[in-house]
C-alpha cells in the first residue's frame, strides 16, 4: 500500500524562515511527500539547487520532476559524502530537517 504523507505543519512559515537565496544549494534531509522541497524549488532561481534525501523507497514515488532537484534514496547520515560528490561548489547554503 502506498504510504500517505500529511501536509507539513507551518510549511510556508518554515520555508520563509530559510530566507532562500535563489542561487543557493539547499538540502532537504527528510523528503517524504516533497512538501517542503516543492516550496523551496518555487523560491529557487534557475541556478539554485536542491539535494534531498529519503531512505524510504515510497517517498521516491513523490519525486518532483525538476532538473534542479537531486533526490537520493539513502539515509541522511551519508549527507557529507553525497553533498561533496554533487555540489560543484562544495558549499551548502542551508539544510532542512523536518519530521512534522
Ligand atoms: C514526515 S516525513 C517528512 C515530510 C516532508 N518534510 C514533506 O514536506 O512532505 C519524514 C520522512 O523522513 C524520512 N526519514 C526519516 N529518517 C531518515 C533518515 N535518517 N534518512 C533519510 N530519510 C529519513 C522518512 O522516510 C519520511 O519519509
Amino acid at each position: 500500500m502506498m504510504k500517505m504523507y500529511h501536509n507539513p505543519v507551518l510549511l510556508h512559515e518554515s520555508v520563509k524562515g530559510l530566507k532562500i537565496i535563489p542561487d543557493g544549494t539547499y538540502v532537504d534531509v527528510t523528503y517524504g511527500g516533497g512538501g517542503h522541497s516543492k516550496v523551496i524549488l518555487q523560491k529557487l532561481g534557475p541556478k539554485g539547487r536542491l539535494i534531498a534525501f529519503d531512505q524510504d523507497r515510497d517517498a521516491h514515488k513523490n519525486k518532483i520532476h525538476d532538473n534542479r532537484l537531486k533526490l537520493i534514496e539513502s539515509n541522511f547520515k551519508y549527507l557529507s559524502f553525497f553533498c561533496t560528490l554533487l555540489s560543484s561548489s562544495n558549499e551548502i547554503t542551508l539544510l532542512i530537517k523536518s519530521f512534522s
